[in-house]
């Protein structure tokens, strides 16, 4: 996906004080490939969020503080299900965020899951070796500089913020490939028709105020039906789609892209904005040049 999607991001118009909007931020692989302009992010998952939260307050000395949780006498299920306990018990959201990376690397699957009742389940991993990630978490931590992270949980409040000359990507659950399989769920909550609906729709606004909006989601009727105003890129993904995930094929995907209705003054393609500004920086300036 993000071959494709990328290159689709970084042609549209940002403005002069154009945002990169993430409202289903995740492990913000997306974000992470585009240029570093100022950027907006939200999730529904608080224990992301909060994790997100220490990284940027604290830095490198919060990455400083996780290594002593990735040895290898961490990797035991004794290790692991003692961390799992405090972690559900802890109300300190810095030790939680500690913690939770050290699940996020440990559990079964490198899942975070939890039950109805917000307590985090996910059964030990049994890796061999789990490496301590310093260097994207150092770096994420770097980018996160710029970021703004959102208050908000829900992505509708995110999207009802965008202005003219901001691009919005949104990635959320997908819907069904068949009538017979589920919605996807994340968390304690399922992504349901109605937000997929709710998400169609603010897209629709935010484009009317004149930012970009790009969502992507599995390519079926139904998809078709929601972004019926959208201009839709077609594609097909490798990716597991049967349960078992034993059976490998190709799963139809698209995204749905809402351009500004009205173009936005100054607004430079994405990707360039930043590329020109890296180059002018390196090109001396007259006054320097002349002795
Ligand atoms: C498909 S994942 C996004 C993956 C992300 N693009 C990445 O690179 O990891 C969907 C994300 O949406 C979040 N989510 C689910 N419902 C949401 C909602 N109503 N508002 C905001 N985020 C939501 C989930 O917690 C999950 O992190």
């Amino acid at each position: 996906m993000l071959p494709t999607l990328v290159p689709v991001l970084e042609a549209l118009p940002l403005g002069p004080k154009g945002r990169f909007i993430e409202p289903f931020a995740g492990s913000l692989t997306v974000l992470l490939n585009l240029p570093a302009v100022p950027s907006v992010v939200c999730d529904k998952n608080a224990v992301l969020m909060n994790f997100y939260a220490a990284l940027k307050a604290h830095g490198a000395s919060f990455v400083s503080s996780l290594e002593p949780l990735f040895t290898p006498s961490g990797n035991t299920r004794e290790v692991f299900d003692g961390l799992r306990a405090e972690f559900n018990a802890s109300h300190d959201p810095e030790r939680r965020a500690q913690i939770f990376i050290y699940l996020n690397k440990h559990a079964f699957n490198g899942l975070y899951r939890e039950n109805s009742k917000g307590v985090f389940n996910v059964p030990f991993g049994r890796f061999e070796l789990v490496s301590f990630p310093r260097d994207e978490l150092l770096h994420l931590a770097e980018r996160l500089r710029h970021v703004t992270l959102a208050p908000t949980g829900d992505f509708e409040r995110l999207v009802d913020e965008a202005q003219a000359g901001d691009v919005v990507y949104c990635d959320p659950a997908y819907v069904p490939l068949s009538d017979t399989s589920n919605f996807t769920s994340y968390g304690a909550d399922g992504f349901d028709f109605d937000d997929q609906f709710r998400l169609a729709r603010a897209a629709e606004r935010a484009a009317l105020r004149g930012a970009s909006v790009v969502i992507s989601n599995h390519d079926t009727e139904l998809s078709r039906d929601l972004y019926a105003r959208a201009e839709i890129m077609n594609f097909n993904i490798q990716r597991s789609i049967s349960r078992a995930g034993a059976e490998r094929r190709k799963a139809p995907e698209l995204l749905a892209i809402y351009r500004p209705s009205e173009s936005v003054a100054e607004a430079e393609p994405f990707g360039s904005r930043m590329k020109i500004k890296a180059a002018r920086s390196k090109t001396p300036s007259k006054a320097k040049a002349t002795p």
